[in-house]
């Protein structure tokens, strides 16, 4: 391994600029930050610029149809781009990550290729070694494809993080899914599920805050299903590491996601309850309010169950917010099943949501069921559904002004001079003019304004004026 670094390091001696490029979850995005990391010490720094880099990296998603087409047509633009640097006797690596490569392998290579590398999300930690056989002299230069899922644990090869994410950060606590529903491509292309020991996860929240971190967002596919190894060989619930997290010195806020409505147990609903750093606020996917649909989708849990979770976390945390994932059109969904959705929404309320139209995936067993959906159907039937849902969410945004919210600064705005961008404990994008150095420290803010995907709101003219 050691041998392997030294040649690596000389191999790349000089610096060289690196794009990435990612679509997709939250865990993409906390993989992109790794892979950055992994290829710091080799020499590649980050540009936002894909035509002045030396390699570039598109760390793909999987999980609809349009998300996997995106990825080709981006790879024809960058080809012109490699061309051209070519032209002028660069050499430019182009490499596919993420849940396309996982999914497609080879295929990427057949039908692009240019591109040099192909590598799914367990084997990102390899890439020093990866870059180096891409690179190679001449005679010996090979396209790499790496699909596997290494025996070893990608986690134990990740170095600290170097890259800062600002105030809020992501940390990957689990990874892989073992629920297989019968839609989704996720078990296939992340692996089996895996938890990360206690320790290791505690040792990079440490270090997330001494870098300037003080929110966390414990991250999993399936993360409330977490339990990992603790001290003394116990093994910890999400609970129980969400308590541990927020005893240390720094770190104000928790959030955790994204979870599965069968593996909210009472230990996290309790944490609700008694851990006033961890956030009012809950993605919990729910994908149907039918039974019968959910059943096909094999989700393991039904309309009722999801409504009970709900009324435990109202008890425990009644200023929760809850937010969800709905799939329209799923295979033999009828009219009938599509108004247990509309029913569940309206019972539930929920203050934000993604919802999409059903995309069958090859090789899962949804894609092989009877009763496929027209696509205007599951077109009228989306608009229907967003319909009520953000009618609840300008409602949930509009019952916030007037009230002070604690908001964490995390970056300039976009918009005129000293705007800044923060976010409420429910996760709201609020919009306040305030100095920059503000940015990291949680405020209260008097709330303004109400859109529907943001706020705006206003400091106390003392702390927007102190120097
Ligand atoms: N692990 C999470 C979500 C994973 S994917 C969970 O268990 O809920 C994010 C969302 O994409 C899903 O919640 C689902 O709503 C949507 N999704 C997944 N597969 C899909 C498909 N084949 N077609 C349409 N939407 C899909
Ligand atoms: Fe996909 Fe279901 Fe696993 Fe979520 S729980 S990642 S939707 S298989
Ligand atoms: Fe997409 Fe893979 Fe995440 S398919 S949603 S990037 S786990």
């Amino acid at each position: 391994m050691e041998q392997m670094e030294w040649k690596t390091r000389r191999k790349i001696m000089s610096e060289r600029k690196l794009h990435i490029k990612t679509w997709g979850c939250q865990m993409n995005v906390y993989d992109s930050n790794k892979m950055a990391d992994v290829l710091a010490p080799v020499g590649y720094r980050l540009t936002d610029d894909p035509a002045a880099a030396d390699m570039i990296i598109l760390n793909t998603c999987h999980i609809r149809e349009k998300a996997t087409d995106k990825v080709f047509s981006e790879l024809g633009r960058l080809r012109e781009i490699k061309d051209a640097r070519a032209a002028q006797g660069q050499k430019m690596l182009l490499a596919v990550a993420g849940c396309v490569a996982q999914a497609e392998g080879e295929f990427i290579i057949e039908r692009a290729p240019y591109v040099d590398m192909v590598f799914g999300p367990q084997t990102y930690h390899l890439l020093p070694e990866m870059v180096l056989d891409a690179l190679g002299d001449d005679a010996k230069r090979k396209r790499v494809v790496n699909t596997d899922f290494p025996t070893e644990a990608k986690f134990d090869f990740l170095p600290a993080a170097q890259s800062p994410d600002g105030p809020s950060a992501f940390l990957a606590i689990q990874e892989g899914c073992d629920k297989f529903c019968t839609f989704c491509v996720v078990p296939y292309t992340r692996g089996a599920e895996f938890s990360r020991p206690v320790s290791a996860i505690l040792d990079e929240a440490r270090n997330l805050r001494d870098q300037g971190a003080c929110e966390i967002t414990l991250l999993g596919q399936n993360v409330n299903a977490y339990h990992g190894a603790g001290p003394n060989g116990r093994t910890v619930g999400l609970g129980a590491l969400i308590a541990a997290v927020a005893e240390i010195e720094g770190i104000s806020r928790v959030r955790y996601m994204t979870s599965h409505p069968k593996d909210m147990d009472q230990n996290l609903i309790d944490a609700h309850r008694d851990i006033d750093k961890l956030m009012p606020y809950l993605h919990l996917p729910i994908q149907s309010g039918s039974d019968e649909i959910l059943e096909k989708m094999n989700r393991k849990h039904t309309a009722a169950h999801y409504l009970d979770i709900v009324a435990a976390l109202r008890k425990a945390r009644p200023d929760i917010a809850l937010s969800t994932d709905f799939i329209v059109g799923f295979p033999g969904e009828s009219e009938a099943h599509f108004e247990e959705s509309l029913a569940l929404i309206r019972e539930a309320g929920f203050a934000s949501s993604f919802s999409f139209k059903y995309s069958p995936r090859p090789g899962t067993p949804a894609a092989n069921m009877p009763g496929l959906l027209r696509e205007d159907v599951k077109s009228e039937r989306l608009q229907r559904l967003q319909d009520l849902l953000y009618s609840q969410h300008i409602a949930f945004n509009a019952s916030c002004v007037g009230k002070t919210m604690p908001v964490l600064f995390d970056r300039p705005g976009k918009g005129q001079d000293e705007e800044l961008h923060g976010r409420t404990a429910y996760n709201q994008s609020i919009h306040v003019k305030g100095k920059p150095r503000l940015i990291g420290q949680i405020l209260p803010v008097e709330i303004t304004g109400a859109f529907p995907n943001s706020l705006a709101g206003k400091l106390e003219t003392g702390e927007y004026m102190a120097a």
